[in-house]
This record gives C-alpha cells, structure tokens and sequence, in this order.
C-alpha cells in the first residue's frame, strides 16, 4: 500500500496554496509578514512566521537551477545542507510541479535544515502547524526542533490525496528567543529526495485547564493546533513521548509511527463545537488521556462516535479503554457526517486511569486515502456517592 502511496507521489500535482489575501490586520514592512495574508481567524494567538510560505525567493544569484546555494539566500531563513527552492511551472522527471502562479515551497534534500529565529514568551506552549508533501519512496522523517527540544515527525504515510499534509508539534516555551528548525535528517543517493515544505505558522496553546463537570481536560477539543484556513485535509498530530508536549492539550497520542488527525467544522462534520479528532490508523495510534482517580471508586466516560463527513464509509468501531473496562462502539457510516453517544462505566484501580480511545479497524476512502472514525465531546465524572450527592444537590 506504501508503495501504492508512492506512485501516486511521483504523479502528484503539486498544488501550493494561493491564499485569497485576505485583509492585513497590522502593519507590514516591505510585506514580510505575507504568511498573515492566509490568516483571516483570530489573530491575536497566532505569530506569523516572517516568509512563511516562502513567497520571497533567493536571488537568481544564489540560485543554481533549483539548488539554494546561499545560507542566508531565502529571506527571513537560514538553511543548510541540498534546499531547493521550488516555483510555478517546475518540472521534474515524472513530477510535474503544477504550482499556482506566485506560489513557491522549499524542498528539503539530504540532510538539510530550514531555521528561523523567533520571539517567545518564555513558559508558553505554543503549537506549530507546516504543511509537507513527500516526494520520494523513501520512509522519509522530518525532525522538527525548537532549542532546545526536538521530535521527529515521521512523514511516510500521506494522508491525502493532493499529497500535502498539515503537521503539527507541540513545545514550551523554555528561552524567550528561540530557533525553530525543520531538518531531514535523511541521506539518500538522490540528494534532491526530501520533502516539499510549505506554509509555517505557529500558535500560542491555552496551559492544560479543565472545565466545569468534566474530569479531563480539553475533552470537546476545542483547542489543539492552528488549521490554516484554505487546507480542507485537518492537521496531522504526530505521536509522541509521554514527557513531551501534545498539540492537543490534555491529550497524548501513542503509536510508532501513526497518527490522529484534527478537523474543524469548516471543512468536516464534527459532533460538537468547532473540532474534533478522526483516528485513522486504526489500532496502531491510541489517543488517550491519564486523569487522577481514585482507586474502587467508579466514574461514567461518556463520548461521541462519528464519522466527519469525508466521504469515509463503512462499518466502524471504537474501542474505548478505562481501567479494566472496555467498550466496543459500532458505527455505520455513510460518510456525510452523524454520531451517536456512548459510554462507559468502570471501577478506578488505581490513583491515575488511562482513557484510550482507537479505531478498530483501517479505512480507506474512495481515493485511497486513510480515514476512520471521529471521537468528540469526551468526559468524566465520578459517580461515586460524594459526587453524586454533590451533583443533585
Ligand atoms: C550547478 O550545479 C551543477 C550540477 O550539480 C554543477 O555542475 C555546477 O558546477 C553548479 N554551478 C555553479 C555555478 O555552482
Ligand atoms: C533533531 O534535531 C535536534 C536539533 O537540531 C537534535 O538535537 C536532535 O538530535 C535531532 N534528532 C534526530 C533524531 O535527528
Ligand atoms: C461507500 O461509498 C462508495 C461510493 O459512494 C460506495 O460505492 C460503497 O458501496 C459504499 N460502501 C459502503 C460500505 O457503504
Ligand atoms: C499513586 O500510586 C503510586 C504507586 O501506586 C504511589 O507511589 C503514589 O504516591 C500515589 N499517589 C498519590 C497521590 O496517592
């Protein structure tokens, strides 16, 4: 199937985003901040990366054909090791880069980084989102770091079928200037194997709150990592250690080298509010949550299954996992959106519980791409006596 993928790579059309500039809020100089002209949301949590979308090109001088020659040749970046700067109309043996007019990316060869320096407010967390299309067979991983952590996002897998990805990748904020770097660290007999970069934002994340009748935290995921407005496909949240820092706050995403995907109502049909997770890596990526319980007490998860109105149809099912209890929840779908509420009552064996969540099986949409399931409005509650009482009261 990975080699299925990889065709369809090589014959992709790649389609940069030509964003409709939509109005500049602040002041601009010499339209550096143009990533801000994709940006038509809130913008007060969002930093614009200077030259995000890499709109503004090396000179011809630093240029030879493709190949960036100079470190600091892309304004607003520094970069190192085989980058090419990839424009409308460029062609390359089967792969014909169809980007629209004015729309440019960067590719990472072997072992070459892109960086920028930027201002944060120190103990923040923040959220990147970038977008990435993978070019070439090769199981191909992207190291995204922000001094001094770093965590290697594996990008083998496409998730869509224009080829491009939204990623995203979580730190705090330990300095309060900061070197964001996106690096393969890839080394392949063609140099100019790597992946297609695009479109860098980052976003300051809420520190991990709970809300009111509600055990855990984020458990609508009303907030998680920034979605640019003109990417229909979510963003990828990769899995990661349990020390390091989640786009979702709250959550934590585990698997080798799968994924969950966040999507908004813009584009999807989510059970409630504004976003909500579509796990589609079946049982290889769990999406969980640890919480304080109280051993021999026993608590109510409640959730929504559904499908996020992509077009994924079919038999579905989550498993849900608390304790030593689990629930198998079926959904039909017929891929045009729908949900239904489930849960799942269990006796605490310990002072933290894990509540896990997969999908039971793969899926596939009509253009092959993967999908699955769509989980939503998570919470629990305690209905030992105190807090019943309390509730009714
Ligand atoms: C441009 O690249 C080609 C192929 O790698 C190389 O032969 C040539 O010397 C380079 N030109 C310059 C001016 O560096
Ligand atoms: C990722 O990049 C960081 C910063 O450059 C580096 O410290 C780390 O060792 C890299 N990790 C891998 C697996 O390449
Ligand atoms: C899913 O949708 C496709 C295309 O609309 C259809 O051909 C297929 O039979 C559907 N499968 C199921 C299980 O509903
Ligand atoms: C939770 O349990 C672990 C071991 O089971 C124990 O070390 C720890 O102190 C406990 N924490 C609390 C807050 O009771």
């Amino acid at each position: 199937m990975i080699l299925a993928k990889c065709k369809r790579c090589l014959a992709l059309v790649v389609v940069l985003f030509v964003g409709v500039a939509a109005r500049v809020v602040f002041s601009v100089t010499d339209g550096e901040l143009l990533l801000c002209s994709f940006i038509t949301v809130t913008l007060d949590h969002i930093l614009c990366l200077r030259n995000g979308n890499f709109e503004h090109g090396p000179d011809k001088s630093q240029l030879n054909g493709t190949v960036v020659t100079g470190r600091y040749a892309i304004p607003n970046w520094e970069i190192s090791g085989f980058v090419e700067y990839i424009g409308s109309g460029h062609k390359e043996q089967d792969m014909i880069l169809a980007v629209p007019q004015g729309a440019y990316a960067v590719r990472l060869g072997n072992d070459a980084t892109i960086r920028q320096r930027i201002s944060v407010t120190r103990h923040m967390y923040y959220s990147i989102t970038f977008c990435a299309a993978r070019t070439c067979a090769q199981a191909e991983k992207l190291n995204v770091s922000v001094t001094p952590e770093s965590g290697v996002l594996p990008i083998q897998t496409v998730y869509t079928s224009t080829g491009w990805d939204s990623y995203s990748w979580a730190f705090k904020a330990r300095h309060s200037t900061v070197w964001l770097s996106i690096h393969n660290p890839g080394v392949e007999e063609n140099p100019a194997c790597g992946p297609l970069i695009d479109l860098v934002a980052i976003m300051t994340l809420p520190p991990p709150h709970r809300t009111k009748g509600n055990m855990l935290r984020n458990g609508d995921f009303e907030e998680g990592p920034y979605i640019f407005p003109n990417t229909p496909w979510g963003v990828l949240v990769p899995p990661m250690d349990e020390d390091v820092h989640c786009p979702l706050p709250g959550w934590m995403v585990m698997s080798s080298t799968k994924v969950v995907k966040y999507v908004d109502s813009a584009h999807h049909e989510v059970p409630r509010g504004a976003y909500a997770v579509e796990l589609v890596a079946g049982r290889e990526c769990a999406l969980l949550q640890e919480v304080a319980t109280v051993a021999g007490r026993r608590y109510r998860l409640l959730f929504s299954v559904g499908d996020a109105g992509n077009g994924c149809n079919g038999s579905m099912a989550v498993d849900a996992y608390a304790a030593r209890a689990t629930l198998k929840v079926p959904y039909e779908s017929r891929g045009t959106g729908g949900h239904k509420r489930a849960e799942l009552v269990f006796a605490a064996v310990a002072n933290r519980t894990r509540v896990v969540f997969h999908s039971s099986n793969h899926h596939m949409k009509s253009d092959g791409t993967l999908c699955g399931p769509v989980v939503d409005d998570v919470s629990l509650v305690s209905v030992g006596k105190h807090t019943a009482r309390r509730l009714f009261m």
